[in-house]
């Protein structure tokens, strides 16, 4: 029998009309969205607003809208690692969405920050793959300047514990991020992975993590504004492993920082111009 509904390979689309993986129409999110990696984590975000809907569910994608304190805001989830973002961020840039926070969790590698801490990457080292699909190496992996201020606004105002990260973004969680298949040294153990922590925190690097560059790449190759607020989950100095209360810090400094940059942006306080002295 013939297929009905033939699509177009270059641009599938849902079978609800909407883009292809997250399954959302334009309308069903406003421009600014978070990014968590997991499902379930739109749920914990959405503890904090109000007007709460599940808009879609497909695979690792779940999206939720409502309103934090009457701003317009919604969350999709990306899954984990490059791949997953990337489709994610293009889907949401044809809806029209122009600003993404991502919430996730990371490991530290430096002293300065332990289990509950927020990091703010101003940066990323380019390890993830999936960005090199898109541009060259060379090409910078970092936050917009405004995203970043709207996060280290809301923690103040929130009274959170944070700092601002040079992040190391790669598509490993286990060999990649120097963690042995066996805790007896058995098996596949290059010696480039004994040295990837150490060798990262001898260059300053404050942390690690699965997403972050290539959502950064991604969406500014793309023009959005793009930041992210890390939970430290794992402390890779102290080899210790807890949430502490990082996750849902992290979800709630976002929703704030989306409240704080839609004020601005509707006040015209951001301008990318350069402001000349007169
Ligand atoms: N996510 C990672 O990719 N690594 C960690 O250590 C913690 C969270």
């Amino acid at each position: 029998m013939a297929e009905k509904n033939i699509n177009k390979a270059s641009a599938p689309k849902a079978k609800n009309e909407g883009v292809y993986h997250l399954q959302l129409k334009s309308g069903d999110v406003p421009g600014y969205v978070i990014l968590p990696g997991a499902p379930e984590r739109t749920l914990v975000i959405a503890r904090d607003w109000e007007n709460v809907r599940e808009v879609a569910s497909y695979r690792e994608y779940k999206t939720v809208a409502g309103t934090y304190k009457g701003t317009d805001i919604a969350c999709t989830s990306t899954g984990i690692g490059g791949p997953s973002s990337e489709i994610c961020i293009h889907e949401l840039n044809i809806l029209g969405v122009h600003t993404c926070i991502r919430v996730g969790t990371t490991g530290c590698i430096v002293p300065e920050f332990d289990l509950g801490d927020l990091i703010i990457p101003a940066a990323c080292v380019r390890k993830d793959g999936t960005s090199a699909s898109y541009i060259e190496p060379e090409y910078p992996a970092y936050a917009d300047t405004y995203v970043v201020m709207a996060l280290m606004e809301a923690c103040e105002r929130l009274g959170f514990r944070y700092g601002l990260g040079l992040d190391y973004t790669v598509g490993s969680f286990y060999i990649g991020q120097g963690r042995p298949l066996r805790e007896d040294g058995s098996g596949y153990w290059p010696s480039f992975a004994e040295k990837i922590i150490p060798d990262l925190a001898t260059a300053r690097v404050t942390n690690i993590e699965m997403e972050t560059s290539g959502q950064f790449v991604v969406g500014k190759l793309h023009g959005m504004r793009m930041g992210a607020v890390l939970s430290v989950i794992s402390n890779r100095v102290l080899d210790r492993w807890g949430d502490n209360g990082g996750e849902s810090k992290a979800c709630l400094a976002a929703s704030e920082a989306i409240r704080i940059l839609t004020e601005w942006d509707k006040k015209g306080e951001i301008s990318l111009t350069l402001k000349m002295k007169k």
